[in-house]
Formats: structure tokens, sequence, C-alpha cells
């Protein structure tokens, strides 16, 4: 057991012993280290001022990733590489080739934004296989989580297409051998308990002691990504004495393919969940492109969306349309249930006193299923959603024989349709008559709330037209005509 925590600071190990349960990255860097270069904007992960990179020893290789410092709590940094913006230049003061970039496109104005801008696409200059620069639309998806209000952003993209335009040669790839020593001696193996009973950081490095520690503090916040939980304390407020992070657990970070499902550890992040996502239906995968920012991306994880119970959560709908199966554990017991039923009420889930969130089982969609979700937000990027609806539909012979739907923000919970569903069999996609039933009878399913995100009349005519938007497109309706922007069928240029 280690009462520290080990970093990698500018090429040198640095190890820390007296951290509070829930102080943020960003205090360290600003408070203790004095590296004020890291701003602090928003405080609560939207602005994107505050982003550092974190490296990581993974795959065989460094991982360099944004993350927004103002909710990550440092305890979480054990065994990576902080990368700020003070440290990227060459050590005889020749600037980044993002910084120079920046300068000589006029990617700054006031400059308050700048150093997140630069660490995110410092980020994307390391990005794995990158040899040019990458095309503009990842750039702009890279830049998604930084808001720059005085600059706009056409000279900070352009920074980046000239910044990218050679493969990377920069100090990191020449110290890339010694760094990746670093992180590998770092990765001992060793639980992390920091502070008393009372108060503490724990950060188990297996599932057994996580199990153990979970039962043994019943009550201690479990924090995965920290996306959620960071929150709670630099917007709420909220007093947190007790922390067990997860994010040291190989085993929850495992994606397994077995053959007809997915199978995927509770701390698997978006970012890594992506491509298997994406591969099992487009949506999905578009679905995780528009979750948050790619800071968000890197360190949130699917069990943490699901386990915060969140009605407006993204991934909750999609994986209850799809089937999923969650799996609970408790010490070295384990029990499963469907997605759908783990939700109980608003703030209520059906995790009992030492459980966890384990994994999930996602069925792959059979060669008569069809699965659409579609996401509602009055921004297109980094957006809580407003209505979040995902379908299955399995389909014989053109006639809807099972169908699987459920909304998110319609209800206190994430929530099946059962009434609609029910109405669906026996329909054809094909014809909007035998349909018209299912559509209204959503107006049974739900009984949505007017809120700051949307009214309740427009979440409910949303949630029909999204219903019917679903079934037009299984009928063949092309997606150049269904949808404005997106990657589903459409060939590029019908979507642009
Ligand atoms: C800027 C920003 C944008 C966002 N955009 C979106 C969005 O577009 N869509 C969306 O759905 N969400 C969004 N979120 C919310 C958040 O990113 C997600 O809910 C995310 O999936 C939470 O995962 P996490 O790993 O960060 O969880 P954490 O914050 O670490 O934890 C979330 C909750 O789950 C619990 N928990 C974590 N792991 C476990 C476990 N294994 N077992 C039991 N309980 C556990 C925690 O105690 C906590 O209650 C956004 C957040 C931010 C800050
Ligand atoms: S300060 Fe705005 S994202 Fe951290
Ligand atoms: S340069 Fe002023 S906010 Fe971006």
């Amino acid at each position: 057991m280690r009462d520290s925590i080990r970093i990698v600071r500018r090429g040198r190990i640095v190890e820390i012993d007296d951290i509070k349960p829930t102080e943020t990255l960003l205090d360290y860097l600003r408070l203790r280290e004095r590296a004020t270069g890291t701003k602090e904007g928003c405080n609560e992960g939207d602005c994107g001022a505050c982003t550092v990179v974190i490296g990581e020893w993974q795959d065989g290789r460094v991982a360099y990733r944004p993350v927004n410092s103002c909710i990550q709590f440092l305890g979480a940094m054990d065994g990576k590489e902080i990368v700020t913006v003070e440290d990227i230049a060459w050590p005889d003061g020749r600037l980044h080739p993002v910084q120079q970039a920046i300068v000589d496109a006029h990617g700054a104005q006031c400059g308050f934004c700048t150093p997140g801008i630069v660490m995110s696409l410092f980020a994307l200059y390391h990005q794995e296989g990158r040899e040019g620069p990458p095309p503009r639309d990842e750039i702009v998806t890279a830049l998604a989580g930084n808001l720059c209000r005085c600059t706009g952003y056409r000279p900070i993209v352009d920074a980046a297409l000239a910044a990218m335009a050679e493969p990377p040669a920069d100090r990191f790839v020449e110290a890339m051998p010694q760094t990746a020593g670093l992180l590998q001696f770092l990765a001992d193996g060793q639980d992390v308990f920091i502070g008393s009973n009372s108060a503490f950081f724990a950060a188990p490095a297996s599932l057994s002691a996580l199990a153990q520690l979970v039962m043994k503090y019943p009550e201690a916040t479990l924090l995965a990504g920290g996306t959620d939980v960071g929150l709670r304390v630099t917007k709420g407020l909220r007093p947190i004495s007790q922390v067990i992070h997860v994010g040291r657990v190989a085993a929850l970070r495992q994606i397994e393919d077995v053959g007809d499902a997915l199978i995927l550890g509770a701390g698997v992040t978006y970012e890594d969940a992506a491509s298997a996502f994406a591969d099992l239906d487009p949506d999905l995968g578009e679905l995780i492109r528009r979750l948050g920012s790619r800071q968000v991306r890197a360190v949130g994880t699917i069990g943490g969306n699901i386990a915060n119970g969140s009605p407006i959560g993204d991934m909750p709908p999609a994986l209850i349309a799809l089937g999923a199966t969650l799996e609970l554990a408790h010490g070295e017991d384990g029990r499963a249930l469907p997605l759908e039923d783990y939700f109980i009420a608003y703030g209520k889930q059906d995790r009992q006193p030492g459980e966890f969130v384990a994994g999930l089982l996602v069925p792959k969609l059979m060669s008569n299923q069809v699965f659409r979700a579609y996401k509602i937000t009055k921004r297109f990027d980094e957006d809580i959603s407003a209505v979040m609806g995902a379908f299955r539909f399995t389909i014989d012979d053109g006639v809807i024989t099972e169908a699987r739907i459920a909304f998110g923000g319609m209800a206190a919970t994430p929530k099946r349709a059962l009434s609609a569903e029910a109405r669906l069999v026996g329909a054809q996609p094909g014809r909007a008559a035998s349909w018209g039933a299912a559509i209204e009878a959503l107006g049974e399913d739900y009984a949505p709330i007017s809120d700051m995100r949307a009214s309740a009349a427009y979440r409910m005519e949303t949630a029909k037209a999204l219903l019917a938007k679903a079934l037009v497109e299984c009928a063949g309706a092309p997606t150049s005509r269904t949808r404005v922007i997106g990657r589903r069928e459409a060939p590029e240029a019908e979507v642009a």
C-alpha cells in the first residue's frame, strides 16, 4: 500500500503525499506549483481554459490526452505524466510548433483561452498515427471544448493546420523512450490510500482491492473520470471526504468482443469505446462524438454515465434500446440486471451499499435489426441533451416484430416507451398509417417537464418527431434528407 501519488513532471518523478481527497489538479498546478499558465475560467469543464495534457502508458505507447484540470482530482493523476503550457517549448526558448503557429496565424487576442487551446492542439499534434495535418473537421472536434470569445476560430484552425503539416517532432518525441520508461516504472500495481478512515483518497489497483474498499466504506464517493463528481465539488461546493478512484483497475478498462456482444468494464472511457461503438452502429459512434468535448471523452466513462442515474445522460437510452445488461459487483459476488431496471426513480438507482457498477454487456445488432439514436441539443457540440431518443427495430419481411425505444429527458429517469413499443409490433416502416398509433402512444409513456433546456410541449413534439424520423429512415429515406449534419450513410457531399 502506498500513501502517496507519483506523477511525471518535466521529465522527473514527483511524489506527493499531502493531498486532500478532492483537491483539483488545477489548484495543485496554480496554487502549489505556481504554474499559472493554466487558467481557470468556468471551473466546470465547459470552457477549456484549464486544459492540460496527461500522458499515460497505454497499449505499448505514451498516449497524450487533453483534460479539464479544473474537475480532475489530483489523486487520480497517479502514474500519469502532466504536461502544461509552460512545458512544451524547447529548453532554448524556441516555441513549440503549435505555439509558433498560433503566433504566426494571429490566433490569440486577449489570450485567456490560448493556453487551453494550445494544449488541446498539443494533444492532437501527438495523436497516434498522425503524419500530416488532420482533416479540418477533426481539428474542429478537437477544439470543441475550448471556448474563445475574442479571436474567432478560423485563425486558430489555420494555425493547427500549419503546425501539423509535418509529423510530430518536438521535445516530447525526443524524450519518448525516457517518458515511456518512467510511466512503466510508476505502474507498480500498488494500492494507494492517502488520509485516514474519515477522510481519504484511495485508488485501488485491482478489482478485489476495489471491492473490499467499497464494502468497507459504503458511504465513500466512487470516482471514475470525475466529469460529474468534479462539478459536485467545484460548483455544488459539496464536501466529499472519502473518495475511491476506480481508474487504476485495469480489469474495469477492458473492452471484449465476444462475437454477438461487447462486454465493457465500467471504467472504459468514451474515447476508448468510440470505435467499438461506431462499429456496432454509426449512430452510436456519432452519439459519442457529440458527448461533451474531447477533454470530457478522454476521461469520462460509460460506467459513470450510467451510475450517476441522470435522466439526461446520453448513453443509457441508447444502451437500453440495444438491450444492454448491467453488471454490479459486491465483494466476490455479482448480479446482472437489464439496464432499464437500474433506474428506479429520480436520484434513486438499484445499487445497494457496498455494490459498484462493474460492467456492461451490449448485444450487437442482428441482421434483421436496425438502430437509430438522435441527440437534440441547443448547441451541436458540448451540450447536454434536451431530448435523446434511441430505437431498435427488429424487422422481418418489412414488418416490425419487436421494438425497443428509450428516451432521455422525457421522464425522471432514462425510460422505455412500452406503450409505443407494443403498438409498433405489426407496423410497417414504409406505411405511415400503420405507426400513427405508436407515435401517439408516446403521450401515454411520458409526461415530460419544462425546464431551462426545453418545455414539456417541445419535448413531447420532438420525441414524436424522432420516432417518426427513425421509422422513415428505416423505410429507406436518405439520411441526407432527414439529417442536417452527421455521419451516417449519407455521403459527405450530401451531408455538406
Ligand atoms: C463539460 C461537460 C460536458 C458533458 N457533456 C455530457 C453529454 O453531452 N452527455 C452526457 O451524457 N453527459 C455529459 N456530461 C456528464 C459526464 O461527462 C458524464 O455523465 C460522464 O459519463 C460521467 O462519467 P465519469 O467517469 O466522469 O463519472 P464520475 O464523475 O467519476 O462519476 C459519476 C457518478 O457515477 C458514480 N460512479 C462512477 N463509477 C462508478 C462505478 N464503477 N460504480 C458505481 N458508481 C460509480 C460516481 O460516484 C458518481 O456518482 C458532461 C460533463 C461535462 C463536465
Ligand atoms: S476552467 Fe473552464 S473547463 Fe476548466
Ligand atoms: S483570445 Fe480572448 S478568449 Fe480567446
